[in-house]
């Protein structure tokens, strides 16, 4: 993805002067502009006044640390081997499954949530799947809905699970680490409806925001929710100090010494403005529609489904033979000649799909239209003289 000057120009001041957000001696700027980019951030979700946050690595750390926080706000009862469950859709990211893993919840602890055809939650069946561990004895801890998957960037429909979450009185997640940038567009925001009555929810502004890496985000509903990661260290935050109103980020985040990334965050928001990054969002769906006309009309290629977000899935309809070899296979044969890099992946059922993730705004119908007749004559070649 490409990083937006403003933010690279920024990221270089935080270079050059390196302050580290453990402590406010250490960063003072760094922690009241940390905190106001966090408020920034929190209203555009929709999330109450009261909401605020932290700064992290990206969406998998944002995912770990909003894991962490709903084990650790439960009972110590209900700590026990193997009792917690995590239920999120079986289209979330790995790190969901990962953050658990490092949490030690155990192998059964993610329970995956069917979707529907279009790679949404089924509210019905996060209903019976939150019911049914209960009945199981086990305690559900925390539910993942996903705004935005990585290969379809489909959204769950955020209100009805929130309903069912609400219902069970269980912790909402939303990871928005891809489709949270759609909050800048007027025209996309409306798909996240809902997002605000989450109770944690991830960010990640290097997708959909064009920040250098690192620019995770993770929202919290209420400050308390924060409380798990409380640590006072001496050396660091003594509570006079914090009495005294020099606040302290420590007890935010699993890290110690941290970067402000949110600087550069707070001068591309004030030089753009939401506006400005709506455009971007906005001209990189473009894009990606453009790109799922032209594949839809193009009877060797198979349009996957309609864009959301800025993904775009296909495939190439071989003359013979299976689709899956071909598909791999050209996409390879691109690589090896330096002509275009396009992603692959599949959905569950083992099929070889193509990937478009249109993340750069200067990009041009032209460039999208060549790529794709990149893609037909690597395939016609494949049809030709596969590859061994
Ligand atoms: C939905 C979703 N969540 C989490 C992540 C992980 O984000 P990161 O690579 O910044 O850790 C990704 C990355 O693609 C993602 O698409």
């Amino acid at each position: 993805m490409p990083p937006l000057a403003v933010a690279v120009a920024a990221d270089l001041a935080v270079a050059a002067l390196n302050p580290s957000l453990d402590s406010w001696d250490q960063a003072p700027g760094g922690t009241s502009v940390e905190l106001a980019t966090l408020r920034a951030l929190a209203g555009l979700a929709g999330l109450p006044d009261t909401a605020t946050g932290t700064f992290t690595s990206g969406g998998t750390e944002s995912n770990l640390t909003a894991l962490l926080l709903a084990r650790d706000a439960l009972p110590r009862a209900d700590l026990a081997d193997g009792r917690l469950t995590v239920h999120c859709s079986a289209a979330a990211h790995f790190s969901v499954a990962r953050s658990a893993a490092v949490l030690g919840l155990g192998p059964q602890a993610v329970i995956p949530v069917d979707t529907g055809p279009d790679g949404r939650m089924d509210p019905r069946v996060l209903d019976w799947s939150l019911n049914d561990a209960r009945a199981e004895g086990r305690t559900p801890m925390c539910v993942v809905a996903t705004a935005g998957t990585t290969d379809l960037g489909a959204i769950d429909p955020l209100p009805a699970v929130a309903a069912v979450a609400r219902r069970y009185r269980v912790r909402l997640h939303v990871d928005a680490a891809y489709g949270g940038g759609a909050l800048f567009s007027r025209r996309l925001a409306p798909l996240l409806d809902g997002l605000g009555l989450a109770d944690t929810v991830g960010l990640d502004l290097h997708k959909l925001g064009w920040q250098p890496v690192a620019a995770g985000v993770l929202l919290v509903r209420d400050p308390q929710l924060l409380a798990p990661l409380e640590q006072r260290a001496a050396y660091l935050n003594p509570a006079d100090d914090q009495d005294a109103g020099y606040t302290s980020l420590l007890g935010r985040s699993l890290r110690t010494t941290r970067r402000p990334d949110a600087f550069k965050v707070a001068v591309t928001l004030r030089t753009l403005g939401r506006e400005g990054l709506g455009a971007l969002v906005d001209r990189c769906h473009e894009l990606a529609r453009h790109a799922a006309a032209r594949i839809a009309a193009e009877p060797r290629l198979e349009l996957t489904a309609e864009p959301v977000l800025t993904t775009v899935l296909f495939r190439y309809l071989p003359r013979r033979g299976r689709a899956d070899p071909v598909n791999a296979a050209l996409r390879r044969r691109l690589l090896a000649r330096g002509q275009a890099v396009v992603g692959r992946t599949d959905l569950g059922d083992g099929q070889v799909r193509l990937k478009l993730t249109l993340l750069n705004p200067y990009s041009t119908e032209a460039d999208v239209d060549r790529l794709l007749e990149l893609v037909l004559a690597a395939g016609a070649q494949e049809d030709q003289e596969p590859s061994s």
